[in-house]
C-alpha cells in the first residue's frame, strides 16, 4: 500500500533527510588512503547522535533472513555494490571508490541517501561510473512527475545506464519513504515507459541506482550482508530520498 504524506509529514523527512546529507558530506570529506570503514561509521553515528537522531540501519531486520544489521553506515569498495560491512581491519587505498550509504529516522520519520566516491585518483573508466550513476539518478529524479509512472523512473534510469555502456542491478531496488525505512512502491532500477503505479503528488520516495562495469548479477558473501558483482566488476552506488510534488520533484536529501 502507498502512503501519501501531508506537507507537514514531508517536512519531517526533510529533516531526516538534511541530517543523511550532512553525514555524507562530511564523509566525503574524510575519504582517503588509509582511512578505515570503522572510522567512517563512527563519524555518521556520532553526527546522527548530536542532531538527536537515530541510525535506521543499526538493528535492521531485513526479510530476508539475514541477522540484523551491525552498524549505521553501509561500506561498499570496488566489486562491493552495497550493504558492505564497516570494519576496523579494512582500509580505503589509493584508487578505490567507496560507496556509502546511510538512513535515519528523526521523530518517527526517515531519510535514506547514498553517495560513491573516489578513494584519490582513480582508473578514467571508473570515473566514468561514478559519473554515470550519479546522472542515472538524476534521470530518474526527472521523471518522477504526478502522472507520470514508475515504470517511467525505472526506465529512465536503465536507458542511460545501458547508452553509457554500463549495467544496472536488478537484485535490489528504491523504496517509498516514510514512518518506516521501506515502504511501498518499490523503485526498480530496470523497466518500462508506462509501467507499475501511478505517481501521485505526496509520494515519498527513494531513488537509488546501483550500477556495474561488467555484468548487473551479483551475490552475498559469507557475512550475511555484502553483496558483491559476481564477475567481479565494479559497482556505484547513488541515492536520493525525494518527495512527489505538484510542482516536480523535490530532493530531501540534500543541504
Ligand atoms: N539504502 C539501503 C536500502 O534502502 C540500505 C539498507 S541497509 C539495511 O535498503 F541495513 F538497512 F538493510
Ligand atoms: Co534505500
Amino acid at each position: 500500500m502507498i502512503i501519501l504524506k501531508t506537507r507537514e509529514e514531508i517536512e519531517k523527512i526533510r529533516i531526516s533527510g538534511r541530517i543523511v546529507a550532512e553525514v555524507l558530506q562530511v564523509l566525503r570529506g574524510l575519504v582517503r588512503p588509509g582511512l578505515t570503514t570503522w572510522a567512517l561509521n563512527r563519524k555518521a553515528e556520532e553526527i546522527i547522535k548530536k542532531r538527536k537522531a537515530r541510525a535506521a540501519f543499526k538493528g535492521y531486520k531485513p526479510s530476508f533472513g539475514s541477522r540484523p544489521y551491525p552498524a549505521a553506515l553501509c561500506v561498499s569498495i570496488n566489486d562491493e555494490v552495497v550493504h558492505g560491512l564497516p570494519s576496523p581491519r579494512r582500509s580505503l587505498r589509493e584508487g578505490d571508490i567507496v560507496s556509502m550509504d546511510v538512513g535515519v529516522e528523526y521523530r518517527g520519520y526517515f531519510g535514506d541517501g547514498a553517495t560513491t566516491v573516489p578513494v584519490g585518483d582513480v582508473n578514467g573508466r571508473v570515473e566514468e561510473l561514478l559519473q554515470v550513476t550519479e546522472e542515472s539518478l538524476y534521470k530518474g529524479i526527472e521523471a518522477a512527475i504526478v502522472g507520470n509512472r514508475v515504470g517511467d523512473i525505472s526506465h529512465a534510469v536503465q536507458a542511460y545506464v545501458e547508452s553509457r555502456g554500463f549495467s544496472v542491478v536488478k537484485e535490489f531496488v528504491g523504496h517509498g519513504v516514510g514512518k518506516r525505512l521501506h515502504e511501498d512502491p518499490p523503485v526498480p532500477n530496470y523497466g518500462f515507459p508506462g509501467k507499475g503505479p501511478v505517481l501521485q503528488e505526496g509520494m515519498t520516495i527513494a531513488i537509488e541506482p546501483m550500477v556495474t562495469m561488467g555484468k548487473g548479477d551479483v551475490e552475498i558473501k559469507g557475512d550475511g550482508w555484502t553483496a558483491v558483482t559476481v564477475d567481479g566488476s565494479w559497482a556505484a552506488h547513488f541515492e536520493h530520498t525525494i518527495a512527489i510534488l505538484g510542482d516536480g520533484p523535490e530532493i530531501l536529501t540534500e543541504l
